[in-house]
């Protein structure tokens, strides 16, 4: 897109991390919400998707992803829409398995990092640990004299929290976050599902433009119009700008995550795309 017509967009960020570590904790805290009670054996089963907007007006886009083992080719789809990995590690448990994977994941998709050090409340906690053992795996905290930003945190007392705002805005502020968002939009799927009542519904990121009630799209193999678009508060919206992760109602089938939905100009020019 012409330089003229970009603006600034939020940031895209993806917890990842160990299993039991607080990424879900962490955005509960972020969120003002209860999420991890909700979750069958407390294990995120699916990606979800939430916009933030901080005291000083900023939204943050923030993507969790499952931490169960067998969702490491999911976690490796989303590092491709994020712009920012926050790597929780809980400061009593260490580096284990599966932060050594997300570590990984980060480096080979070239994004940030930015290690949230979790659960620092607990007496056990030894954040000073982790930052020695992230050495080991190239990761050089800023403690450390590196330039990884590191934050300890609780998710569960709230402290630091306002630290790894900060922390996301410095980072988003290097990165020139842009996007065109008068334009038609473009949307990456992060989740599909049949829903019983509602049929084919889709999580989608908007990457570029404004997704809106109405537009005739593709997403895949699959055609289809906007019914409806649904924010992570269960919020109608008319409209979704770049960064905005949305539900859209309105598929002619379930997409695949990773799937790419485009906007074109007419229903008879959707059915034809999609047939390709
Ligand atoms: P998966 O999605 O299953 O990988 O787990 P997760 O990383 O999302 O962790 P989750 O938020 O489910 O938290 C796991 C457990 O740690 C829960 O019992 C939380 O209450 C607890 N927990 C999370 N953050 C903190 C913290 O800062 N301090 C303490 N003491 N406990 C925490
Ligand atoms: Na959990
Ligand atoms: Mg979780």
């Amino acid at each position: 897109d012409p330089e003229e017509t970009l603006r600034p967009r939020p940031p895209v960020v993806t917890i990842m991390g160990h299993v039991d570590h607080g990424k879900t904790s962490l955005l509960d805290a972020l969120r003002g919400t209860d999420v991890v009670k909700g979750e069958a054996g407390g294990i995120t089963q699916h990606i979800g998707a939430y916009q933030i907007t901080t005291k000083d007006k900023q939204k943050i886009t923030f993507l969790d992803t499952p931490g169960h083992a067998a969702f490491t080719e999911m976690r490796a789809r989303g590092a491709n829409v994020t712009d920012i990995v926050i790597l929780v590690v809980a400061a009593d448990d260490g580096i284990m398995p599966q932060t050594i994977e997300a570590i990984n994941h980060t480096k080979a998709a070239g994004v940030p990092m930015i290690v949230a050090i979790n659960k620092c409340d607990k007496p056990e906690a030894n954040p000073q640990k982790v930052r020695e053992r992230l050495l080991e795996h190239d990761v050089i905290v800023e403690a450390m004299s590196g330039d990884v930003q590191d934050v300890e945190l609780s998710a569960k007392t709230g402290e630091g929290l306002d630290k790894l705002i900060e922390a996301i805005g410095l980072q988003a502020e290097l990165l020139e976050l842009k996007a065109r968002p008068d334009r038609d939009a473009e949307a990456t799927v992060i989740e599909a599902q049949l829903d019983k009542g509602r049929g084919p519904v889709a999580t989608v990121l908007v990457t570029r433009g404004t997704l809106k009630r109405g537009d005739n799209f593709v997403v895949g193999t699959q055609s289809g119009r906007v019914r409806a678009l649904v924010d992570d508060k269960g919020q109608q919206l008319k409209e979704a700008g770049p960064s905005m992760p949305v539900e859209v109602l309105g598929l002619g089938g379930v997409p695949s995550a990773g799937d790419n939905l485009t906007v074109v100009d007419s229903e008879q020019r959707a059915r034809e795309v999609a047939k390709y």
